[in-house]
């Protein structure tokens, strides 16, 4: 979970873990794609349910916002998605032990969204706190990148909307840049989503930032359907560094993943004013 990963407690087990809580983990999701919200919804009396919306926390860590949201809205159904096998077994866990029927996991990369669903089938796509993936060289992970948003679009909904969380400025920035090039229009931007709405459920790197001092930028995004997307190409910069304020010693606090380059960064400047 780059740079913050959680100590392994002792006695855990993955590979158990993970056959444990295998009834809410999809280890083939292309094979529900099209068909989530049926494959999913559990049998009722008159037959086969559906449930009415199919949203994804890309990314989805550990759990936390994914079982409050699912615990919350119990006719949605909840799908997260995670690289880290890790954070898939603590998911499930969560899952299960919340008693959820409503709410299910899937071990991939952001780059199998398009296998995973059909066209148009997700209502909404949750990016909290994605790995900022800071360098250029990395930046092709980052799962705001142009060619991801672009994915995106095909299993998005007319109405689909993209939320992105996280404490990084030059993060938030970065993604405007990419939602641009990516036709989607910006709906809603918040400095303080926190304030805005308090009410959100919370993830465990949104927890855990924000008592370290991290302010939480919001954006929602949904595709424009008339975006001319024939000959678009990156032209932002992909170094974050580059999204950083020109006075680093103002900044109050530092995103996470770009401590060590502000550091950095400072220090290079105050020598230089030697
Ligand atoms: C900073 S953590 C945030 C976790 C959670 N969303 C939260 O807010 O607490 C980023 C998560 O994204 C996952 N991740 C990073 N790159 C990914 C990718 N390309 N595809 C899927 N998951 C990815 C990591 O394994 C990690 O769990």
């Amino acid at each position: 979970m780059h740079g913050m990963h959680a100590r392994l407690p002792r006695h855990f087990v993955l590979e158990e873990r993970l056959e444990r809580y295998a009834d809410v983990i999809e280890l083939e999701p292309a094979c529900l794609a099209g068909h989530w919200a049926e494959a999913c919804a559990p049998l009722t009396p008159t037959g086969l349910g559906s449930f009415d919306e199919v949203r994804l926390d890309l990314g989805c860590g550990k759990g936390a916002f994914l079982v409050e949201s699912a615990r919350r809205e119990p006719h949605v159904l909840f799908v997260g998605m995670d690289a880290e096998p890790l954070c898939i077994a603590y998911t499930a866990q969560h899952i299960v032990e919340a008693g959820l029927s409503n709410a299910i996991v899937v071990p991939a990369k952001g780059s199998n969204v398009c296998n995973a669903f059909g066209a148009g089938e997700l209502s909404r796509l949750h990016l909290n706190f994605p790995t900022p993936y800071p360098r250029k060289r990395e930046a092709s992970h980052r799962l705001v990148i142009l060619e991801r948003l672009l994915e995106y679009r095909a299993v998005l909904s007319a109405n689909a909307t993209l939320r992105l969380r996280t404490d990084s400025q030059p993060l938030r920035d970065f993604t405007l840049t990419q939602l641009d090039l990516a036709g989607y229009n910006v709906v809603w931007t918040s400095d303080d989503e926190r304030r805005d709405r308090p009410n959100e459920p919370s993830s465990e790197y949104e927890q855990r930032l924000t008592a370290q001092g991290a302010p939480v930028y919001g954006i929602w995004a949904t595709p424009n359907p008339n975006a001319a997307l024939g000959s678009v190409r990156q032209t932002a910069s992909l170094s974050l560094v580059d999204y950083l304020p020109t006075d680093l010693n103002a900044m109050t606090y530092v995103p996470h993943g770009m401590q060590g380059t502000v550091l950095n960064l400072r220090n290079r400047a105050s020598k230089r004013a030697e």
